[in-house]
């Protein structure tokens, strides 16, 4: 190997490489060229460069010259090549990514709340301006709050009514009422109390028109010193007015609950016939909506209250009944259904 020899292939390496790295049609390819001519191992140039040993020393300088040009002007052509191909890939990039803002926009389905939980949000807006703030209760309660501490001992013939599912805890059962949560919001709240408490229930039932094993409640709960009926009452007809009309007429019957001494009933004249008696109202003239009284003081007690001194009064809506008369539905199954033809009313 002699000098002329080796810088002639060096001058041929760069007549090659040149137009060959213009030509490269994308980076992936001029990466190829890069590692096929300047690799620092089996690049072209560097098994070149293995030739310069065998020069002559005074030969040596003017070949490392030439070895440089040649190096830098593939170098260049790789980095004007680079630059091209990343100007072509933005170009592309931009062209395939390009909005059409004037496409129509794509529908965005809009959901609803249920009827019910619309219906409770609207009982809690009310209560909410008497003070009453809101609580969860679990639905899994134990036969002991939902019963014996609300003053239903085990052979009481009120459990007849109330009878529901099991779980597989021991003393565990789906709530039949909300009214436990009465036991836990005293348990975990000092007098003056105002809570409401919605919730879903669970009974053992014979599934119609008007009942189902699955409903809903809420619950009222205010506790304080000198709480009376007249308090109760005063409350629940401010209720019915904001949520039937000022003119719907009220009524309170004796009723009877284990957990409240005395209970009542309390009835709305009914909003389908205005109180002559029709088929929704069972030819009464009235509907009842809930159950209440002033809290027992056994179940006060056993919300670690002194009964001596604070009083309270309770009461328990169901909200099913309620929504129906809202949107005048007259079969309860189709707020369990999840039917949308039903739902899509409601948006
Ligand atoms: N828990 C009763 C029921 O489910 C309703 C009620 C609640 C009555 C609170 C009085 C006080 O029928």
């Amino acid at each position: 190997m002699d000098l002329a020899s080796l810088t002639a292939q060096l001058q041929a390496l760069r007549a090659e490489a040149l137009p060959r790295i213009a030509a490269a049609p994308d980076l992936a390819a001029i990466d190829e060229l890069d590692l096929h001519y300047l690799g620092r191992k089996g690049g072209a140039l560097s098994v070149l460069m293995r030739g310069i040993g065998a020069l002559p020393v005074e030969d040596r300088p003017r070949v490392g010259v030439v070895v440089n040009e040649v190096r830098q002007a593939v170098e260049g052509a790789l980095g004007a090549a680079r630059e091209g191909a990343g100007a072509a890939a933005l170009a592309a990039r931009l062209a395939a990514e390009t909005v059409d803002v004037t496409a129509p926009a794509r529908e965005i389905p809009r959901g609803a709340l249920h009827p019910i939980l619309e219906t409770i949000d609207r009982i809690a807006a009310i209560f909410g301006q008497f003070g009453f703030v809101s609580y969860e209760g679990p639905e899994v309660e134990t036969d002991a709050t939902n019963f014996r501490m609300l003053n239903i001992p085990p052979d009481h013939p009120a459990r007849d009514l109330w009878d529901t599912l099991y779980v597989d805890v021991p003393g565990g059962l789906l709530r039949t009422h909300t009214s436990p949560g009465q036991i836990r919001v005293m348990q975990a709240e000092r007098p003056p109390i105002r809570a409401l408490l919605p919730g879903r229930c669970f009974r053992y039932e014979a599934t119609d028109a008007s009942h189902a094993s699955e409903f809903y409640q809420v619950e009222g709960l205010m506790v304080d010193e000198g709480t009376n009926l007249a308090d109760l009452k005063g409350q629940l007809v401010e209720f019915a007015h904001a949520m039937f009309g000022e003119g719907t007429a009220t009524r309170f019957r004796p009723g009877y609950y284990p957990f409240t001494e005395p209970s009542v009933a309390f009835d709305i004249g009914c909003l389908v016939c205005g109180g002559s008696g029709c088929a929704a109202c069972g030819r009464t003239g009235w509907m009842t909506i809930l159950g209440a009284g002033m809290v027992h003081p056994v179940v006060l007690r056993h919300g670690g209250i002194d009964p001596e001194r604070y009083q309270g009064f309770a009461f328990g809506m169901g909200v099913d009944r309620i929504a129906m008369l809202r949107h005048g539905v007259t079969d309860l199954r189709v707020f369990l259904d999840g039917d949308l033809r039903f739902l899509e009313q409601f948006r």
